[in-house]
């Protein structure tokens, strides 16, 4: 079974729309092995999002996903990267599907509702940044 990484960012628990994501996640099969609501320092967000280090909205994103709480969580599906990832659909909630989670609920490409991993080995690493085996049930 594979395992990815999301996070409930920001906007989504502004403007109240985590339990709705939470609903959806169960709603689509997606077995949940960890969950925590967490706010990261600016230092943290660079660390996570030290691959985007050379893309211009790198210190914009850095601040704004420290702006506030935000719901991380590890999932368990068959196919769950790819999975979650046509359930949140495109980055720019403008060029997002019908029904996914960020036409429903994202306001921008930066507030933009959920993250999610965009491999099984970067999904790996993102459940170790923020979960240790012992957070995570069997
Ligand atoms: P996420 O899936 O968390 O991974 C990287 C994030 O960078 C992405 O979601 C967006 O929120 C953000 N991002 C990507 N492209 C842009 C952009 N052009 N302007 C602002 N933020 C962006």
């Amino acid at each position: 079974m594979e395992r990815t990484f999301i996070i409930l960012k920001p906007d989504a628990l502004e403007s109240k729309n985590a339990g709705n994501i939470l609903a959806r996640i169960e709603a689509e099969g997606f077995r949940v092995l960890g969950l925590k609501l967490i706010q990261m320092s600016a230092d943290d967000a660079g660390r996570f999002y030290a691959v985007h280090k050379e893309r211009p909205f790198y210190g914009d994103l850095c601040k704004y996903m420290s702006s506030g709480p935000v719901i991380v969580a590890a999932l368990e599906a068959a196919g769950a990267v790819q999975k979650w990832r046509d359930l949140i659909g495109a980055t720019d909630p403008a060029q997002a599907a019908p029904n996914t989670i960020r036409k429903l609920y994202a306001k921008s490409k930066e507030a933009n509702a959920v993250h999610g991993s965009d491999s099984v080995e970067n999904a790996k690493i993102e459940i170790a940044f923020f979960f240790s085996e012992r957070e995570l049930v069997g």
